[in-house]
């Protein structure tokens, strides 16, 4: 199997984005993480949890240090959203998420992670559908055969390693080599998925080819380059003109508007801006000029008038 699949991030990886990158050829969607807590005291109402149909195959990640609660929210997500997928995050950094135990805070706590991740694979059992961790090499220090040996007698079918400690940041490179090592101590047990610092079409080759795995996952080259996808299922790296990204920019906010009404809309749309213009020739300037536009129709004026009159 090679699977080429959208990382969650927080903040970007919505539906009007998943619904996006769907169309650019990624294999599977991963929505951002959103706390089972939260799942149980405000119901399934939160857009965090939205999808449309184009989006699948989707996969939702919650976070949660209690297996009762993992329990309860993942059972709940998958008897009425039924996603085609319930991930576990075990890798999070973010104070607020480790301070409840949760995420990244997992992997300092073998025990905990063994019964949240056994929770949730029991909780996926009566769907039929597979469970998964994205995690990373360890909170402190690389403890990745210990943590997989957990996640695997706790059931769960599909490793996802960022090949990172927790306290690393994005300071240090990716270790591939690690997710190789995590591919042959599992086998065919278990799907592993690759992340970290794919950024072009040949680092997917790559990771594929120094690992063995069954899937890599883009994160942060998935929002400044979707295309990406695309340029994996044709086989060939692309040249994006900047009239092409305008075509996505117009597409996503398409995406956007359909789901949040135009003011909102234009808010989230800036925030993709500076990432899919990355490289586009007087970028900078452009970038300040737009994101100081109050107002959609200008917004897109601009956009044309600077493509129509740019030197060659
Ligand atoms: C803005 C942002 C938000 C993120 N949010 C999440 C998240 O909600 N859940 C998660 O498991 N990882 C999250 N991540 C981590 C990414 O999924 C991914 O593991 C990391 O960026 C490394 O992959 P990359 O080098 O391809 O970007 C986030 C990363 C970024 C940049």
């Amino acid at each position: 199997m090679r699977l080429v699949v959208l990382a969650p991030m927080a903040g970007f990886t919505h539906s009007p984005f998943r619904r996006l990158i769907r169309e650019l050829g990624a294999d599977w969607t991963w929505s951002e993480l959103i706390s089972s807590r939260m799942i149980l005291t405000k119901g399934l109402e939160d857009p965090l949890l939205n999808f449309v149909p184009t989006e699948r195959p989707i996969r939702i990640q919650i976070h949660g240090a209690d297996p009762e609660d993992v329990f309860k929210a993942a059972d709940q997500v998958l008897k009425h959203l039924r996603p085609d997928g319930l991930d576990l995050n075990a890798g999070c950094p973010a104070p607020k998420v480790i301070k409840t135990g949760a995420g990244a805070a997992l992997l300092a706590n073998l025990d905990r992670l063994y019964h949240v991740a056994l929770a949730l694979a029991e909780a996926c059992k009566p769907y039929g559908i597979l469970p998964s961790v994205k995690f990373r090499l360890g909170f402190k220090q690389d403890e990745l055969e210990r943590i997989a040996e957990v996640l695997l007698k706790a059931g769960i079918k599909i490793l996802v390693l960022h090949a990172r400690l927790a306290q690393e940041g994005y300071a240090t490179k990716a270790r591939w080599a690690r997710i190789g090592h995590l591919k042959q101590m599992v086998g065919k047990d278990a799907l592993v998925i690759g992340n970290g610092d794919v950024q072009k079409l040949t680092d997917i080759y790559q990771m594929f080819q120094d690992t063995g795995c069954d899937g890599v996952m883009i994160g942060r080259a998935a929002l400044s380059r979707p295309w990406i996808f695309r340029e994996y299922r044709l086989g060939r790296s692309i040249d994006f003109s900047l009239k092409d990204r305008i075509c996505l920019l117009t597409r996503l906010w398409e995406h956007l508007r359909a789901e949040r009404g135009p003011e909102r809309a234009f808010k989230v749309l800036k925030l993709f801006v500076p990432k899919i213009l990355k490289g586009v020739r007087g970028r900078k300037q452009l970038v300040s000029c737009l994101l100081r536009v109050k107002e959609p129709g200008l917004f897109w004026e601009q956009l044309k008038f600077y493509h129509e009159n740019r030197s060659p």
